[in-house]
């Protein structure tokens, strides 16, 4: 099949891509020249496990194409995809502008009878914005077109897109058109074998979906933090709390570690977006106010600590920081917890030795040079002649240093394990203080 998808973000790019793989001619397209260019040269703009493989060789097969230009992209498309981004509008509401803009942008080019898939995150009642956008413009260009605008959100993870595109474990099509349902079977027949995971509904069901799914993990991780909380002041440890919770199967072992907070360019956005669609349809979504609520204070959490720890006075002292990204195996840093560790310690005036092994120029990008922050080359190179060690992404690289060498190394031996990756036995029988994240026994 012919597909196009506009936006090379995340979802963009290895929809594009794992489209491709399974045989179809895609055309990716985005009003980044820059980067459409490096796209064409085989350069990835953002680190996703096995991404970059996939890409090249169906760039090199010709079944993937990356262009700035709209016109003949539109042409292409028997399935036009729209995935760009949605961020959050000032009053945290999703900002539709560039969803639009492409729904200008098809109207405009529209030539013949086409299927408009919107994977993008959008508020309920965006695909009959976007059908609405476009039957305005082919109006104003005095034609008449069919074509179905189709809602299909995207549940990848980072890090594991790759993984979650090729073998996901649900399709959610919205749409009322037989049409657009049959098409779009024979477009994902591919990726639905075994056993069927097509899971049909209406247009603004789809969309509700997605945000229900992200808020509901959101939830389950903020009622994690907040039994965290809970068990440091009762003298509980939250790691045999959560075994004990979810031995249950209707509770489940899934996303139910507590932490230092949930990061990322979906939760924090989604969240606080359906809250506010929740009230402009007049309901005041309390739970999902008290689940943003709950995240800002655990991001601040691991500071707390650390001020606790070492008196409230951190004023010259160097922190080594393990983990810059939202979470292991991706560069992305957006919303990440890490970032307002570093602020918090900036502003009380300590330095910061920091290793990510992804996450380095993204730091950079983000912090510039300072002369408080060293981003390291290695993980040992952080630890030198620092006060303390704060692991803030469970990177599997960081799960068993050796504890005796890490003593050593660090100037005063203390670890600060905001994702609970350490036996705390284990790191005090080094001769090493340990904090974690809800462990009371050790408080
Ligand atoms: C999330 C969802 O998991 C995807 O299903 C969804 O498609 C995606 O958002 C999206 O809307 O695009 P992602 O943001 O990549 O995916 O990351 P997650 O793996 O869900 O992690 C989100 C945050 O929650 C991370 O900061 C992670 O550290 C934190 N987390 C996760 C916890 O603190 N505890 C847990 O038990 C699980």
């Amino acid at each position: 099949m012919n597909v196009t998808v506009f936006g090379t973000g995340y979802v963009g790019l290895v929809t594009g891509t794992c489209l491709a793989e399974m045989g179809n001619a895609v055309v990716c397209v985005d009003v980044d020249a820059g980067k459409i260019e490096r796209l064409g040269r085989g350069e990835i703009p953002i680190y996703e496990p096995g991404l970059e493989e996939l890409v090249l060789a169906n760039h090199a097969a010709g079944r993937l194409a990356f262009t700035t230009e709209a016109a003949p992209a539109i042409a292409h498309g028997d399935v036009i995809f729209i995935a760009v981004g949605t961020p959050p509008g000032e009053d945290g509401s999703a900002d539709l502008t560039h969803v639009l803009a492409v729904a200008r942008t098809i109207g405009q080019h529209l030539g013949a009878g086409s299927i408009i898939v919107n994977k993008s995150t959008v508020p309920v009642g965006t695909a009959d914005r976007v059908r609405a956008t476009i039957a305005d413009v082919l109006a104003g260009r005095g034609i008449a077109i069919d074509f179905d605008v189709v809602s299909n959100p995207e549940f990848l993870k980072e890090g594991d897109a790759v993984n979650d595109c090729m073998r996901p474990d649900r399709i959610v099509i919205g749409s009322d058109s037989a049409k657009a349902i049959t098409v779009l079977r024979r477009l994902y027949a591919p990726f639905n074998r075994n056993h069927d995971r097509i899971v049909l509904m209406d247009v603004r069901s789809a969309e509700l979906t997605k945000y229900a799914a992200n808020a509901m993990l959101a939830t389950k991780i903020s009622f994690m933090n907040e039994m965290a909380n809970i068990a440091e002041r009762v003298g509980a440890d939250i790691e045999q709390v959560r075994h004990g919770i979810g031995s249950d199967p209707r509770i489940g072992y899934h996303f139910i570690y507590p932490g230092a907070g949930y990061g990322g360019s979906c939760f924090p956005k989604d969240v606080q977006a359906l809250h506010r669609i929740a009230r402009a349809g007049g309901y005041e979504a309390s739970l999902l106010q008290a689940v943003e609520q709950v995240n800002e204070a655990q991001k601040s959490r691991l500071f707390e600590l650390i001020c606790q720890h070492f008196g409230n006075d951190l004023g010259g002292r160097t922190i080594a920081v393990w983990g810059l990204a939202f979470k292991p195996n991706t560069d992305d840093m957006r919303e990440a917890p890490s970032r307002r560790l570093l602020e918090q310690l900036w502003q009380a005036g300590a330095r910061v030795q920091a290793f990510d092994p992804e996450a380095r120029e993204e730091a950079r990008q983000i912090f510039g040079e300072r002369a408080d922050l060293v981003l390291c080359e290695q993980a040992q190179q952080a630890l030198q002649d620092a006060d303390a060690l704060v692991v803030v992404t469970e990177w599997k690289a960081f799960r068993s240093p050796d504890f005796k060498v890490l003593a050593t190394r660090l100037k005063s031996a203390v670890i600060f394990d905001g994702r609970n990756i350490y036996d705390p036995l284990a790191v005090e029988a080094a001769g090493i203080a340990y904090y974690g994240i809800g462990r009371g026994r050790s408080v």
